[in-house]
């Protein structure tokens, strides 16, 4: 297995020989040129993930037509059943290639040791027919729908209690044509909560790469009681004022890599959750060990990363690092409240470059959102443990930090170090502080008297990182290679 960061990506080589030659024409010049060309059956090509697969099936053997406007639910449908003979044990595993075309679909689930594979000028396009997506049930951990109480509708791209599920092309794209629900949602004509674009529960071991994803009707990518993930590579565009069209959002997950993704979003372009209230309480599972780096975010209402406002599972050990922001309303915002439980712990971010700022710090302890009124008023959560360090800022134009912990119950162990906020203009207030408590060390502008205390102790000016490893960031990648089905095998499986 490669090393990540050492391998090579090939777009469609044409390998007209042997597997042998895919290694002879690796830097062939004319991979670029071929790039964007469909690749035709008979055609053998390469990608990299976790995991290759034996089988592959192309979505055109099952009826699917590219034009935008057939539908083709049947055929994704038809596809992933076929494939789900090789998802068990010793199944050799099934790829569901997605050809370059504009393929309209109502949701589909996915199945266990499977790629869903798309073309670079693929676009799966989400049908817009309501009437086509299924409601479920609410999550246990939120116990209603976060829009409205009862069901949600479906994710359009689902999985549960998989194992092994990759997601990746040469920057194909998944358009959720969310414009529709936004203005259903925003002039109260949904019944049911919105659907988001992939989401995958119960599962273990997700790779989602190399994809684009556009105008989500709601959260884009939502890991759910799931764990090893890493998601990478990753463009989500949506535009800046729509509504919870939140990036990535891992809920009750463990062991997750979030890196060179570059989120434009009008809600948080990260946001880590992990249930709501006396229902995530009851449900009981944390989101932990989570790694967010070289992240790039555009998000004029939200945050960078957002930890909350639904974490009543606790959420520790969260990693930030080489993350870059523009025009954005915070960095790291903690957002809970009374009624959460829980905890926020072992928060760690360092090296942030911010340009264009409302505020840069933000902690928020009264977040008023709850799923009903039986939540439980002594559920008090515990922040403790949140450090920064290397951040610089300019362009910042409301204030450095709101930081409002809970009276009472103070936010505690906060660290910041070399941080530098360079402001619009002057204010007489920069900071705002209530019910915080932490050390400081080159803080400009000068922080609140509650974190003015300096380090001490050895090493004094920093504030702590974690030096392990965590096993998600062990997940390496391995070349694949893949060939379409012959043009005659096309025509046969259609007509069967
Ligand atoms: C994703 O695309 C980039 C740029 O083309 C490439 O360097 C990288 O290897 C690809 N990663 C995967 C997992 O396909
Ligand atoms: C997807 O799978 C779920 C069970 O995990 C099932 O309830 C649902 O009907 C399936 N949806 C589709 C569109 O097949
Ligand atoms: C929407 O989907 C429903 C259910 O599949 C179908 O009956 C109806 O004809 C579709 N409407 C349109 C406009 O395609
Ligand atoms: C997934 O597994 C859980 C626990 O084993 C089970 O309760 C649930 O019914 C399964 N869901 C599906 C859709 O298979
Ligand atoms: C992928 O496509 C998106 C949308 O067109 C584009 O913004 C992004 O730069 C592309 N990424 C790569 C690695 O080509
Ligand atoms: C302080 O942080 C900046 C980046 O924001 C970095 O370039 C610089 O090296 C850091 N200074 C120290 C002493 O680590």
């Amino acid at each position: 297995m490669a090393p990540l960061q050492a391998s090579p990506l090939l777009h469609d080589q044409q390998i007209l020989c042997s597997l042998f030659v895919v290694f002879l024409v690796l830097g062939a010049p004319a991979a670029a040129a071929r790039r964007h060309a469909p690749a035709a059956a008979g055609e053998q090509s390469a990608y990299l993930a976790p995991a290759c697969r034996e089988h592959t099936a192309s979505l055109a053997e099952f009826g699917g037509v590219g034009d935008g406007t057939t539908s083709n639910t049947a055929a994704f449908r038809a596809a992933v059943e076929h494939l789900s003979q090789y998802s068990g044990d010793g199944g050799g595993g099934g790829m569901l290639y997605v050809p370059a075309g504009r393929w309209l679909t109502a949701p589909f689930n996915l199945t266990s040791h499977f790629t869903l594979f798309l073309h670079s000028d693929a676009v799966i396009l989400a049908s817009q027919n309501i009437s086509e997506w299924p409601v479920i049930a609410p999550l246990p951990s939120y116990g209603r729908g976060r829009d409205h109480a009862g069901g949600r509708y479906t994710s359009l791209i689902s999985g549960s209690n998989l194992t092994d599920v990759v997601i990746t092309g040469n920057n194909g794209t998944i358009d959720g044509q969310g414009a529709t629900w936004w203005s259903k949602y925003k002039s109260g004509k949904l019944k049911y909560t919105r659907g988001y674009l992939i989401e995958l529960m119960s599962s273990d071991t997700i790779f989602i790469s190399n994809v684009t994803l556009l105008n989500s009707p709601a959260w884009n990518i939502h890991p759910v009681y799931s764990k090893n993930i890493v998601i990478q590579g990753v463009t989500i565009l949506a535009p800046t004022r729509s509504p919870n069209t939140d990036g990535i959002n891992p809920d009750s997950c463990s062991q997750v890599r979030i890196e060179d993704c570059y989120v434009v979003s009008g809600d948080d372009c990260v946001a880590i959750k992990s249930g709501w209230d006396e229902y995530g309480i009851a449900a009981g599972i944390p989101t932990e060990h989570v790694i967010v780096r070289r992240l790039t975010c555009v998000s004029p209402t939200s945050a960078l990363v957002a930890i909350g406002s639904e974490m009543s599972g606790g959420v520790r050990d969260v990693r930030i690092e080489d993350v870059a922001a523009v025009d954005t309303e915070s960095a790291v915002r903690i957002k809970t409240a009374v009624g959460r439980g829980a905890y926020v712990k072992d928060i760690y971010a360092r090296r942030m470059t911010l340009t264009g700022m409302k505020r840069v710090f933000w902690m928020t302890g009264d977040y008023k959102s709850h799923p009903d009124d039986g939540y439980d008023k002594t559920a008090v959560p515990v922040v403790e443990g949140v450090s920064f360090q290397d951040v610089a800022a300019t362009g910042v134009w409301k204030e450095a930090a709101r930081m409002e912990g809970i009276s009472g119950a103070p936010f505690k162990g906060i660290c910041m170090a070399n941080v530098t906020m360079e402001m619009t203009k002057p204010r007489k207030v920069m900071w705002n502080c209530a019910d915080v408590e932490g050390v400081s060390t080159g803080v400009t502008p000068a922080p609140c008297g509650q974190l003015q205390q300096k380090q001490d102790g050895a090493g004094g000016s920093d504030c702590p990182f974690p030096t392990d490893k965590l096993a998600v960031d062990e997940v390496t990648v391995q070349q694949c290679t893949y060939s379409l089905p012959k043009a005659a095998t096309v025509a046969a499986r259609t007509t069967n």
